[in-house]
Order: C-alpha cells, then sequence, then structure tokens
C-alpha cells in the first residue's frame, strides 16, 4: 500500500539541515499554538525601515475577509533582496543564466544586479512609473526580467508578468484589467531553437488598449522589429540617460507587490493580488527550510518567470536569502532531452526544483540522458505543479537523485504565494505521490461536502486552510467580492484551496487534484470556461464544453466537445482550424488535445451541461455515467459514447 512505502529521513541530511524532525515538531507546534509570537519573530528576518509592531490581522469571516500582516512596518522588497547583501556578498553570483544557446551562459554578482536594478528603476522613472502604477512584463526568461521585477519593487511600482506564451488577445486582458501604464517587452524569446516574437504581440495587444500605454523594448535576439514613434522606446537608449542611483522607496508592508494572474473556475482568469512584507518574508522563509537552502549552494528552479513558482522561488525568496539562483531560458528537450542534466552537471547545481510534467517527458526518453552527466552535486529534488505519480517520483528519485536525494513534493498555489504542504528534507520521511505535512504556520484540514471538518486523521474530502499565513493573497486586483465568493463563499470560515484531498493514518496529505471546472495541463492551469468561450467565439461553432482527461505526458489534456452552426460540416481541417484559434485566442499552452464533434450535448431539463458524464466519456470510462436519467435527451450520450474522438 502506497501510504507505508516509506522513506526514511537520510542522517546526513538531517545533521546539517535547518530543521531535523525535532525542530520540526517543535517549530510547527510553536507556529499554531501562537502565531503572533512565532512570526514576530521570524519576521525579523527581512530589514525594515520602521519595525512593525502589529503582527497579524486577519480574518476569514465571510461578512469581513481582511488579510493584514505586519501592517505598521515598512520596508523595501528590492533592497531585501539586493542592497543588503552588498556588504558580505558583493561578488557572490546573484543569478546564473543559461541561455536557450547551451553555449552562452553569465553569472551576474550582487554588486552588478545592484546596479542594472537602479539604471532599469531610473529608466521605469524617466517614462514616468510612480508607486502605485501597474507595469506589465511580458519578457523571455532573461536577467532582465529579474532586473525588471526588482526595479519595480524598488520604486514602489506593481508588476504583473504575463507568460510569453500567452496571446496578445491574453496579454491585451491583462494590461487592460489592471491599467497597466507601461508593456516591459523583448525583440524575440528563444526557446528550444525557435523565436517567439514578444514585441509583434505586444503591438497587436496594443491596438486593444487605451493610446496611453507604453512600451519599452529590452533587446534579446537583435531580430527587426518596428518601434511606434512617442509609444516605444529601447531599454539600452533610455539606460544611457539615467544615473546609477535609485533610491529604494520606502512601502508598507501592505502596498502591492504584484498581480499574478491565473485561472478559475468561471469568467476571465482574476488578478492574484501579493504584497510586500509578509509575502517576501513567506517566499524566503520558505525557500530556505524546504530546500534546505545552505550558504554557498548553487539552486536551479525550472520554472518559468511568467508563474507564481518563478516569482516566489527563482527571485524574491532566493534573493531574499542571499542565494545564488539560476535562472533559465530554454525548455528540457533542446538541443536534447539531456539538456536539464547538462546544465545541472555545468554549474554544479545543489538544488533542482522542477514539475512532474518534464520528468514524466524526460522519463520517456531513456536513462542514458541522464548516465551522461555528472551529477554528484544534487543533494536536493523538488517537485512543483500537479501530483507526480509515484512512478515518476521513483524515476526522479532513482536515476536522477542516484537514490540519495530527498524530493520535497511541493504543494501550493498562486494564490498562497509559497509552498504550504510539503516534507522538510531534514526533518520528514517521504512517500512517493504525498506532499506529506505543512509547513510552519500551516494549518490545513479536510472537509467533507457540508463543509465540516473531517477530524478522523485518515480521511478524505476538499483541502481547506483554517487561518492565515503571511504569503497568502490579499484580494482579486479591482474586484474584492470575487475574492471573497472564489474562496471563503462555499465552506464557511476557511480558505477553500480548490483541491481535492486524502489524508492518511500517518497524517500525510495526498492531494488528489482539483474539484472545479480548473484543468492542471503540463502543470499550467486553465479554466475549462476559458478554452469554451474562446471555442465559441468562434463563428462556426454553436457550443462547446471542455473537460480534463488523463494525459501521460502533461498529466491532463483539454478535451473539447464542439457543436457545430447548423449547416456546417465537420472535418479535419475545420479541426485544424479551431485548434488554431484557441492557440490564437489564448496562447499554444490552451491547445486542444482532443476535438469530438457532438451534435448534441448532455444537458438537464434545466440546460445545465452535465460535465461530469462528459469527463468519464473523455476518460474511457462508459461503465461509470452515473444516473443519466435527468437528462432533457439521454440518446445524446449513446451518440457521443458511439462517437469518441480517437486519440
Ligand atoms: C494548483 C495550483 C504552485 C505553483 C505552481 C502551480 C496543483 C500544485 C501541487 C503538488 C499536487 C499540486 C493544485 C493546485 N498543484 N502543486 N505538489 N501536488 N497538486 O500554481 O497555477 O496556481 O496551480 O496546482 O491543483 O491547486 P497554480
Amino acid at each position: 500500500m502506497a501510504d507505508d512505502d516509506i522513506f526514511s529521513v537520510r542522517p546526513e541530511i538531517a545533521a546539517s539541515a535547518h530543521a531535523d524532525a525535532a525542530r520540526y515538531e517543535e517549530m510547527y507546534n510553536a507556529s499554531v499554538a501562537d502565531p503572533e509570537a512565532f512570526w514576530a519573530e521570524h519576521g525579523k528576518r527581512l530589514d525594515w525601515i520602521k519595525p512593525y509592531t502589529k503582527v497579524k490581522n486577519t480574518s476569514y469571516d465571510y461578512h469581513n475577509v481582511s488579510i493584514k500582516w505586519f501592517e505598521d512596518g515598512t520596508l523595501n522588497v528590492c533592497a531585501n533582496c539586493v542592497d543588503r547583501h552588498l556588504k558580505d556578498r558583493a561578488h557572490q553570483t546573484a543569478i546564473i543564466w543559461e541561455s536557450d544557446d547551451p553555449g552562452v551562459s553569465q553569472h551576474i554578482t550582487y554588486q552588478e544586479l545592484y546596479e542594472q536594478v537602479s539604471k532599469f528603476g531610473n529608466v521605469l522613472h524617466s517614462l514616468g512609473v510612480k508607486k502605485g502604477d501597474r507595469v506589465i512584463l511580458y519578457l523571455p526568461m532573461i536577467p532582465a526580467a529579474a532586473y525588471a521585477m526588482l526595479a519595480c519593487a524598488r520604486i514602489g511600482a506593481i508588476h504583473s508578468i504575463v507568460f510569453a506564451g500567452f496571446s496578445p488577445d491574453a496579454l491585451a486582458d491583462r494590461i487592460n484589467d489592471c491599467g497597466a501604464k507601461l508593456v516591459v517587452t523583448a525583440d524575440e524569446a528563444p526557446r528550444g531553437g525557435r523565436a517567439t516574437p514578444l514585441k509583434a504581440n505586444v503591438d497587436k495587444a496594443l491596438a486593444r488598449c487605451g493610446s496611453d500605454v507604453r512600451c519599452l523594448v529590452v533587446r534579446r535576439t537583435g531580430g527587426a522589429v518596428p518601434m511606434t514613434e512617442g509609444r516605444d522606446v529601447w531599454y539600452h537608449d533610455e539606460v544611457e540617460r539615467v544615473s546609477d542611483h535609485c533610491a529604494p522607496v520606502e512601502m508598507s508592508a501592505e502596498d502591492p507587490l504584484f498581480i499574478l494572474y491565473t485561472s478559475g473556475s468561471t469568467g476571465k482568469p482574476k488578478g492574484v493580488l501579493h504584497t510586500s512584507g509578509g509575502y517576501l518574508l513567506y517566499a524566503s522563509m520558505t525557500h530556505q527550510y524546504v530546500f534546505d537552502y545552505q550558504e554557498g549552494d548553487i539552486y536551479w528552479c525550472t520554472a518559468d518567470v511568467g508563474w507564481v513558482t518563478g516569482h516566489s522561488y527563482i527571485v524574491y525568496g532566493p534573493l531574499a536569502n542571499g542565494a545564488t539562483t539560476l535562472m533559465f531560458e530554454g525548455v528540457p528537450t533542446y538541443p536534447d532531452a539531456g539538456r536539464f542534466w547538462e546544465v545541472c552537471a555545468k554549474h554544479k547545481v545543489n538544488i533542482f526544483y522542477t514539475a512532474p510534467t518534464a520528468i514524466r517527458a524526460l522519463m520517456g526518453q531513456g536513462e542514458e540522458f541522464v548516465a551522461k552527466h555528472d551529477l554528484s552535486s544534487l543533494r536536493i529534488l523538488g517537485s512543483v505543479g500537479e501530483p507526480i505519480n509515484p512512478e515518476a517520483w521513483r524515476w526522479y528519485h532513482r536515476v536522477v537523485g542516484r537514490e540519495n536525494c530527498p524530493i520535497v513534493d511541493t504543494w501550493w498555489q498562486t494564490e498562497t504565494g509559497g509552498i504550504l504542504i510539503t516534507p522538510l528534507p531534514g526533518a520528514i520521511a517521504l512517500k512517493p505521490g504525498s506532499a506529506t505535512r505543512p509547513f510552519f504556520g500551516v494549518q490545513p484540514c479536510v472537509l467533507n461536502d457540508r463543509g465540516e471538518e473531517i477530524t478522523e486523521t485518515a480521511c478524505e474530502g476538499v483541502l481547506a486552510i483554517k487561518d492565515s499565513w503571511p504569503g497568502q493573497m490579499r484580494t482579486v486586483y479591482g474586484d474584492h467580492d470575487r475574492f471573497v465568493s472564489t474562496y471563503f463563499e462555499m465552506f464557511k470560515g476557511y480558505y477553500f484551496s480548490g483541491d481535492g484531498c486524502r489524508r492518511d493514518k500517518d497524517g500525510y496529505y495526498w492531494i488528489t487534484g482539483r474539484v472545479d471546472d480548473v484543468i492542471n495541463v503540463s502543470g499550467h492551469r486553465m479554466g475549462t470556461a476559458e478554452v469554451e468561450s474562446a471555442l465559441v467565439a468562434h463563428p462556426k461553432v454553436s457550443e462547446a464544453a471542455v473537460v480534463g482527461f488523463p494525459h501521460d505526458i502533461k498529466g491532463q489534456g483539454i478535451y473539447c466537445y464542439v457543436t457545430l452552426m447548423s449547416g456546417e460540416e465537420p472535418s479535419d481541417e475545420l479541426r485544424t482550424e479551431l485548434r488554431n484559434w484557441v492557440r490564437k485566442e489564448i496562447g499554444p499552452i490552451a491547445s486542444p488535445d482532443v476535438i469530438q464533434w457532438a451534435p448534441g450535448l448532455p444537458k438537464t431539463r434545466s440546460g445545465k451541461i452535465m460535465r461530469r458524464i462528459l469527463r468519464k466519456i473523455a476518460e474511457n470510462d462508459f461503465g461509470a455515467l452515473g444516473d443519466t436519467s435527468t437528462l432533457a435527451d439521454p440518446s445524446v450520450v449513446d451518440n457521443l459514447i458511439e462517437n469518441r474522438a480517437v486519440k
């Protein structure tokens, strides 16, 4: 039984870890017994301009949800990530940049980071960006992405990163939703040997935005891009004109740091808002303990800064800790399936953090790609983004970790700011596929359908959190009601995660996946409603229903049932056209895996689509369709089964 499949803590890891088993218990118990005292103490890991006297002021009361941490303290996030390290580690590498091209990499010291970020801050100033203004970053994984984030933090502007794989339409929606003043982009983004035309995408997006939005362009490839006079400027021109001193602005702990858009079960993506003090404290503390970061370690998180993982565990957490963080521009399979391991060997990486989808894809390529490279520097491995299946866990552990690196399976969300459930490598025995135990200050619980907390240790239900932690999101930008209704309405008094979970007899948590209409495709979160609305925007589509289905590599794939307008004929060409249409509307990550023509969709008599049935058909699980008697037209189901699209 998986619950009894245990990998005990390695003594050599425990011996030098920030927390061994006893210390974990002691700190965890203290953190929940007296959160005020615990966080008052750990808040000191940051440099404050004006120290806080208030620590926690949070309410999960449905009528009055409000989350504030360290509210009377002031600080600057950038100064905490850069300036304060100059005294002791000016010449230490802050960022190792590994380009898409395996021949090109760069080491950036804390001193250089300080100079680059200061200049970037002054360029933002010179374009009129002030404290509280929103700035969209639409960039490749290049050092300038980190400079831009930190520069915003330095001058008090709020950044919102849009993943470079999103389409011009998706970009325009985000620019408009947050009322950004400026978009920072690059000419092109090279990835896997191909270039995405970022600036051209911005041009298309800006055609849908107010005329006052400006564009700052960083040169990456040197590819020719048209510039619009009066609106667009080159970074390399502007930087010539600015000084290299830029004072960090004093910010309240509760001033916004960034907005990051993420998909929900309904409507358009929502702008998750994180603030300064609590977020940075939580990102930095989790980075230190979860990865057992030790002085001198080379740490690599393979995520993109377009996702929250890149915010908390490439930039803010590691840099707040004075760490050396590796930033990778490329993909795992270019120039070949050994790229991750080549980079680990080249830069002597000690801590490696990636996603199950990457592990599964590389597993399929064979062990030779790993064996070729010297991975003896690796000490800790991490996983994030979706449940890791035990088979992939074992491969990661045996082949990549040579059976001596603990794997930290970290469960968290864009909303949580940092890791909530995870093993600590020196403290908690591992079970393949389980995120194990809560981090300090985190009180998970399992609720039944009626919203009651299940008290038995071993149980299954939905995962909720009982009280706030400093890294929690504060609101949905511009829509606090949506924040309250999404996370606090269904289960009153709790933060509802949207995930299902099981707790085993040892109190270990096993995340079973989303319980809402959100799917997880290669670790990227997608609302089925978004894909549906993209499909029905096509002139030949009358109706669409989208569900997830199990996919060997992506975790979940996108399965679309499409009803055409009367008179339209299904064809393979139309299938391709619709697939391209969705890619254009949202971006390549939303590319449908399966499109099945559906003359009708299973609906209740009141017209509600029964997704449960569509999910079962997509999963090839016809025996368990459940009750179909409430359908307006039960024969619809037979038709869908008969014509189930072959994958
Ligand atoms: C959703 C959050 C956390 C940063 C990357 C994704 C799923 C995430 C795990 C894990 C099982 C996981 C959940 C969660 N998820 N990590 N270790 N085990 N599921 O952030 O895009 O906000 O997605 O990803 O379903 O709710 P996100």
